[in-house]
């Protein structure tokens, strides 16, 4: 039996019922920080102990966090439709891929790892990051960031993903506002090619009126109820 392809891109609403802050909205990351002061090249330049003590602090939160259900639903879908289901994350946790997700990319970067911009290497990173930590291989100083793509910045991926999206048969957004491109315009994409667009989020997002379908509800509950469905029919 064929079964479609499918490109799921996923925001910070998946990962909330796991106890991670989103961005916006109540208690959201960016409501308590001011985005320009710490997520771009330019904050990191004018006061990368202020960046790497935000990022510092947001990677330790990751300590102990789980995937949750709507994780495994996703690794589940996977499994029944192996090489047929893409994840593309905007989440820089590493909950899908703990939950089993395999073909997963990250487009805005990995908390868990760092990048130094002297030599270009890229590694797995787990403690605090800071100005007085050398780069392991070129040995400068001040060069080590987080792994991460800051506003300005091109996100990871992209050639690959809008391959994705250009032989995807169903084009799903779970937990995100809709609100930062390139990833907001990628249901446009699907729309305007024909495919099936669906919405799984807590409430309509800022690009609602473009989905074919919608559930609203908390993500433990309507993606696991969307794989359900998917995989009935
Ligand atoms: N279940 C489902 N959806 C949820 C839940 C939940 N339990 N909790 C919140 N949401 C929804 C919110 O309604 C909102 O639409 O998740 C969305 C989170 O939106 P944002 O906080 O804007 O996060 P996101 O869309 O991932 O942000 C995109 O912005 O700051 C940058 O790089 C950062 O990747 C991030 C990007």
């Amino acid at each position: 039996m064929t079964h479609p392809t499918i490109v799921i891109l996923t925001g910070s609403g998946i990962s909330a019922e796991s106890g991670i802050d989103t961005f916006r909205g109540a208690g959201g990351l960016w409501n308590r920080n001011v985005v320009q002061d710490l997520a771009n090249p330019q904050a990191f330049a004018r006061d990368p102990k202020k960046v790497h003590e935000f990022y510092n602090m947001r990677r330790r939160g990751l300590i102990g966090k789980e995937p949750n259900a709507a994780h495994h639903a996703l690794a589940r879908l996977e499994a029944e439709y192996p090489g047929d289901v893409l994840v593309v994350t905007q989440n820089v946790d590493h909950l899908h891929e703990t939950a089993g997700t395999k073909n997963l990319f990250h487009m805005h970067g990995e908390l868990r790892k760092a990048w130094c911009q002297a030599c270009d290497l890229r590694m797995p990173w787990q403690e605090d990051l800071t100005i007085e930590i050398p780069c392991p291989s070129c040995g400068d100083f001040g060069q080590m960031r987080p792994d991460i793509v800051w506003f300005g910045e091109m996100p990871y991926h992209m050639d690959a993903i809008l391959a994705a999206l250009d032989a995807a048969e169903v084009f799903t957004s779970i937990g995100t506002s809709g609100t930062v491109y390139p990833a907001a315009g990628f249901v446009e994409i699907a729309r305007n090619r024909g495919v099936h667009t669906v919405e799984l989020n807590l409430e309509p997002s800022d690009n609602h009126w473009d989905f074919s379908e919608s559930h609203h509800g908390p993500a433990t509950e309507v993606v696991p109820q969307w794989v359900d469905q998917i995989l009935r029919t």
